[in-house]
């Protein structure tokens, strides 16, 4: 029988909790085509996963969660689910800054904000302004984001800083270059969570990864629990992090 919420909460061992982690959400729509739903009602119960993992991320103490909500492939689908995800993305943004001010999380943001829709940056932008004081843990949300893109705008920024004569080629380093990433304020990424049985990085992340414990499930993310994930954390805790050590 699956363990319960709580024993599996008791069996956590908050000297390792990993500080940042990282959910490619994904399996949405094969989620409610099961149900016989439209892919729309898949995305919605998404967004009630993402509440509900990040509430228990603020509970045991991680410091920053990162999800991806919207790839820079994504828009290769229908107009009607991009315009679809769109609408959802700045209801979200719009009701859920109330509670992420009562709980002290901050938001962030990872992608190319450029090109989203007006709407949805004004929304972005004003949920980051509201909660940017927050300090108890920070969400990051990844839209329009991908991981060569996310190289490339950090090429373009540091080639041009070099040609201001702000960065000098020799001094370019990991913890320079990363500096120049979406991720520059966050801790180093511990573990990255896929459901929906794909063993693939779809493009999230590339730099961050490079010593990131992974964890892939069979679950569709709109059924991805608490428990769920306390399981994907315990499973992290019972790894030998070697980080190329003998
Ligand atoms: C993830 O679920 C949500 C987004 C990519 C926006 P999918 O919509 O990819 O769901 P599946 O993979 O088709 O089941
Ligand atoms: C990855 O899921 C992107 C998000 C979850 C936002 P996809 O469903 O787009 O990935 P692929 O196409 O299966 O690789
Ligand atoms: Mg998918």
């Amino acid at each position: 029988m699956a363990e319960k919420y709580n024993d599996l909460l008791q069996q956590l061992d908050m000297e390792r909790l990993p500080r940042h982690i990282a959910i490619i959400m994904d399996g949405n729509g094969r989620w409610a085509t099961r149900r016989c739903l439209p892919r729309s009602a898949g995305h919605k119960a998404g967004a009630e996963a993402l509440r509900r993992a990040t509430e228990l991320c603020r509970e045991i103490g991680v410091e920053a969660l990162t999800v991806y909500a919207f790839s820079t492939e994504n828009w290769r689908r229908s107009e009607e689910e991009v315009s679809f995800l769109m609408s959802l993305l700045i209801e979200y943004l719009q009701k859920e800054v109330a509670l992420m001010n009562q709980q002290d999380i901050r938001l962030g943001f990872l992608g190319d904000m450029n090109g989203l829709p007006a709407e949805v940056r004004s929304a972005l932008l004003q949920a980051l302004q509201d909660t940017a004081e927050n300090k108890h843990m920070t969400l990051n949300l990844a839209i329009n984001y991908g991981g060569r893109d996310e190289l490339c705008r950090a090429a373009r920024r540091m080639a041009g800083d070099v040609q201001a004569g702000l960065l000098q080629p020799e001094k370019i380093d990991e913890a320079a270059f990363a500096a120049y990433l979406d991720t520059a304020d966050c801790p180093d990424l511990d573990l990255l969570i896929r459901p929906s049985g794909e063993l693939r990085l779809s493009n999230f992340l590339l730099f961050q990864c490079a010593y990131s414990e992974l964890y892939f499930s069979d679950r569709m993310w709109p059924e991805f629990g608490k428990r769920d994930l306390l399981s994907a954390i315990l499973d992290y805790q019972q790894r030998d992090r070697r980080f190329g050590r003998a």
